[in-house]
């Protein structure tokens, strides 16, 4: 009896706590400030991305196992023109390259993933390491050390072994919260004396959703309404036991931090003068990022979660909600869970509430009752769904000071895309995308939010999911028609080391040189590129031959027409 009321007492309390530590966040609040001139505090961290699928190629080489990726790619109208990650940017074999690319730039850190399959290829530790996909992983890693850039490392960047797809269904069980927690054991216990940055699971509500509800991305499955919640509520699960496994066994030898990555969009209300649309756009992020982030800082999803998908739940005649439930048990051992937060950001959409009657069918998209819009003022240079809203950045940024205590955040992703037939190498729209973007991060920093570094995402133009190479994320353009896989530098390259070796940006006068210098050095690379004969192909099919194949079209049209109303006459 005694000890139930101390319990109680104890639950009381960490809510108490727990509640006091969201602050409010003030949603009227929205100053679009001009450009601000300063830097970022002395030891920022400046860094690019990559992850294993999209980046290393090599898919069955050197005893590497199949993942959900390498098997949704080869099924055919999975993946834009079916391209699939086999070869991508041969990372594998280009690293080398690739880390003196990065010297160049004289970046402090590189975030890239391990591929679970390639030193795990069953998935399973107790059955087979491969000792050449861990032997890949330590070379990556010593030369990076070699040349002071820091590994950052993601444990699961989507890349799930097949097999543990197979046999259990992937992240729908249960089983593999502790398969994870073996797999990132054997990580730590191998690369763990040298990498002190691990970041467990890259934007968990992607795998979800894409993976689980929408099918989008692997491993394909459809299961509206539920399938996203359940795999969810594994990955936080895995989240906390990775963390729990790491502060007891190794981080007194190791000394590392153990975060997540999540991404999130900003969500702002249409009508700041409706309250109604405020609770909107609070929703949209609750049911993105607070999905994740509430349990892992507060131990529980977010009360409205927890409104919305329960009273949905029980209008569609269900006993319990389709939304699992934490036990008090699993509530404290997921609290707290996160020694920092990496936090992926690109994008924008305005709220506006939006009712979805039961017996609508249930999905995730109708649970939140809302609707996104855009505006079409909005730049939006590559893929379909970013936008270029800088100051949705800055107030991303303080929402989450406001409502998980001020966390010390990486950024983990921020960038933008081209389509791949651009082959442009003075990349103003990325420039511009930079600037703007890390200049909202500084005023964030300026506001009292402990942002310590930022990744521009990414490295290369990669694989990009279900769109294959058709939107191109990278600094540096990758020639994939062309089998060694060249890279050239465009003029985002400069750009954003300038960024890093002013630590910002020092005074009006000296930025605006950076974009005219930037692009002076980006007209060689053009020429370069250029002068690749495969490119020079390329351009010769979309510059010449098409426009003439066109005009001839009109021009023969035109007389076809000419000679039918001289016959009519
Ligand atoms: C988030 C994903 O983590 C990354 O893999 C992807 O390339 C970027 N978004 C851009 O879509």
């Amino acid at each position: 009896m005694l000890r139930r009321g101390i319990l109680k007492l104890v639950h009381l309390l960490a809510l108490v706590v727990c509640v006091s530590a969201v602050g409010d966040f003030d949603w009227t609040r929205n100053e679009k400030t001009s450009f601000y001139y300063g830097t970022f505090p002395t030891g920022f961290l400046w860094g690019v991305g990559s992850s294993a699928y999209q980046t290393e190629g090599a898919w069955n080489k050197d005893g590497k196992g199949m993942s959900i990726w390498d098997v949704f790619a080869h099924k055919k109208g999975k993946i834009s023109s079916n391209e699939t990650g086999d070869s991508s940017c041969d990372g594998y074999y280009k690293f080398k390259d690739d880390i003196s690319l990065m010297k160049e730039m004289k970046l402090n850190h590189y975030r890239f993933s391990i591929s679970w399959p390639r030193i795990l290829p069953s998935g399973l530790k107790s059955e087979h390491i491969n000792e050449k996909g861990i032997k890949y992983y330590n070379d990556l890693i010593d030369l990076l050390l070699d040349n002071t850039i820091t590994p950052v490392v993601t444990l699961y960047h989507w890349d799930l072994p097949q097999v543990l797809q197979e046999k259990y269904g992937g992240w729908q069980n249960e089983s593999m919260v502790s398969y994870f927690n073996d797999f990132a054991d054997l990580c730590f216990e191998r690369f763990g004396n040298r990498v002190k940055h691990w970041i467990t699971f890259n934007n968990p509500w992607s795998i979800s959703v894409e993976g689980h509800e929408t099918g989008e991305h692997a491993p394909g499955l459809k299961l509206r309404g539920t399938g996203a919640y359940k795999a969810a509520h594994h990955i936080i699960k895995a989240h906390a036991k990775v963390w729990h496994t790491y502060d007891m066994k190794w981080r007194s030898k190791q000394k590392g931090l153990i975060g997540i990555s999540l991404t999130a969009d900003w969500g702002e209300p249409v009508d700041m003068s409706n309250q109604r649309d405020i609770e909107a756009a609070e929703r949209y992020i609750h049911f993105y990022l607070g999905w994740f982030a509430t349990p892992l800082f507060h131990g529980d999803y977010p009360q409205v979660m927890k409104e919305y998908v329960g009273r949905k739940s029980g209008q569609q005649g269900l006993g319990a909600s389709r939304l699992p439930v934490f036990s008090p048990q699993e509530k404290s051992y997921i609290r707290g869970t996160v020694d920092f937060l990496g936090l992926g950001h690109y994008t924008t959409r305005y709220v506006t509430e939006k009712n979805y009657p039961s017996g609508f069918g249930d999905s995730y998209f109708a649970d939140r009752d809302l609707a996104e819009l855009v505006d079409p003022q909005w730049p939006d240079p590559g893929s379909e769904w970013l936008y270029s809203v800088p100051w949705g950045f800055r107030r991303l940024l303080n929402f989450v000071k406001s409502q998980y205590g001020n966390p010390m955040i990486y950024v983990t992703e921020n960038g933008v895309s081209e389509k791949m037939l651009c082959t442009d190498l003075c990349d103003d729209w990325r420039m511009q995308y930079f600037r703007e973007y890390i200049n909202e991060m500084l005023k964030a920093i300026k506001d009292g939010v402990n942002v310590k570094g930022y990744t521009a995402w990414s490295l290369l133009d990669s694989f990009e999911w279900d769109e294959g190479f058709s939107e191109r994320f990278g600094l540096y353009f990758v020639d994939f028609t062309n089998k060694d896989k060249p890279r050239y530098p465009k003029a985002s390259v400069q750009f954003y080391k300038r960024i890093i070796s002013s630590n910002g940006f020092p005074n009006q006068r000296e930025v605006e040189s950076w974009k005219r210098k930037a692009v002076e050095t980006c007209s060689s690379s053009n020429q370069l590129l250029a002068a690749d004969p495969l490119i020079g192909h390329m351009e010769m099919v979309t510059e010449i031959v098409v426009p003439t194949v066109c005009t001839l079209c009109i021009l023969l049209s035109a007389v076809f027409f000419m000679f039918l109303l001289r016959r009519r006459l």
